[in-house]
């Protein structure tokens, strides 16, 4: 079934979803939520995918969970249905590199979903802010965990308790991106990476990907053992002795994803 809040391509190796909801600055709704995890969990399962890029519009990401969708809500209900749990959290296990391309927005649940993406690539318009406190919540999605491991302690705590907007130099100074673009190139430079990904052996980037996400949820010796025995692995794969055969011989790889 085409999803109402998403737009999706596939351009070879590499898919796109792009959040839209443009009236509403791309609000995160659970709709749109229940598709992009169909969306994700679809693009991971496709062999001839090995990359997928998520970004928004020119002037959002997204701005925020629904605030018209949640404004009702009891607490009985966010608690029975399990709000957030139920439908957010497909994108962490998707195995396959997922990059937020962020212009113009990224609040509240938008900021938390790009930081659930493996890495950030930025417009240079692009402002990240955590404003829940202002409407009477906190963030729900991650927010007051993953900032501080991004951005340290006392900037995450600056943006959750003021709600002050980080623009997209001082994101990447602070560790929230990886590089910020010019909003014009963004796209294209979040697609190159894309590819780039795309094209090397996709266990070892799935592997990879493993193994930096270890680095947050296990004790350094649990993590430096978990990384040793995927990179013993690794050499057991036809595109290691190819990758490696190809550097000694001056030549390009052709990997075969096994
Ligand atoms: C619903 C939203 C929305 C949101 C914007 N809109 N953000 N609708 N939920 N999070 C709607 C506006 O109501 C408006 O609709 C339209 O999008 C355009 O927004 P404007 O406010 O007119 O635009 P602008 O003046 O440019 O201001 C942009 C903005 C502002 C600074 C991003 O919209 C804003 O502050 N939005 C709320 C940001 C926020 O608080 N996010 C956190 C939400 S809580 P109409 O119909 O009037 O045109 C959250 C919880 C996370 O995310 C925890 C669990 C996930």
């Amino acid at each position: 079934m085409n999803p109402e809040n998403l737009l999706l391509e596939t351009d070879g190796a590499v898919a796109l979803i792009r959040l839209h909801r443009p009236k509403q600055l791309n609000a995160l709704n659970d709709a749109l939520m229940d598709e992009l995890g169909a969306a994700l969990a679809r693009f991971d399962a496709d062999d001839d995918i090995g990359c997928i890029v998520l970004t928004g519009s020119e002037r959002a990401f997204a701005a925020g969970a629904d605030i018209a969708a949640m404004a009702p809500k009891t607490f009985d209900q966010v608690l029975r249905e399990d709000f957030i749990s139920r439908n957010w959290e497909q994108i962490l296990r998707v195995r396959k590199p997922v990059i937020a391309a962020v212009a113009g927005y990224a609040l509240g649940g938008g900021c938390e979903l790009a930081m659930m993406c493996d890495f950030i690539i930025a417009a240079d318009d692009a402002r990240f802010g955590q404003p829940e406190i202002k409407i009477g919540i906190i963030p729900g999605a991650g927010g007051t965990q993953r900032l501080p491991r991004a951005v340290g302690k006392s900037k995450a705590m600056d943006m959750v308790l003021s709600a002050r907007m980080m623009d997209a130099q001082e994101a990447e100074r602070s560790g929230l991106v990886s590089r910020v673009v010019p909003a014009a190139r963004l796209l294209d430079e979040a697609m190159d990476t894309a590819r780039t990904i795309a094209a090397f052996p996709r266990q070892s980037v799935m592997m990879a990907k493993e193994c930096v996400n270890r680095a947050y949820s296990a004790p350094l010796a649990d993590g430096l053992l978990f990384e040793r025995r995927a990179f013993h692995s690794l050499f057991a794969t036809h595109d290691q002795k190819e990758g490696m055969d190809a550097f000694l011989a001056k030549r390009a790889p052709k990997f075969e994803n096994r």
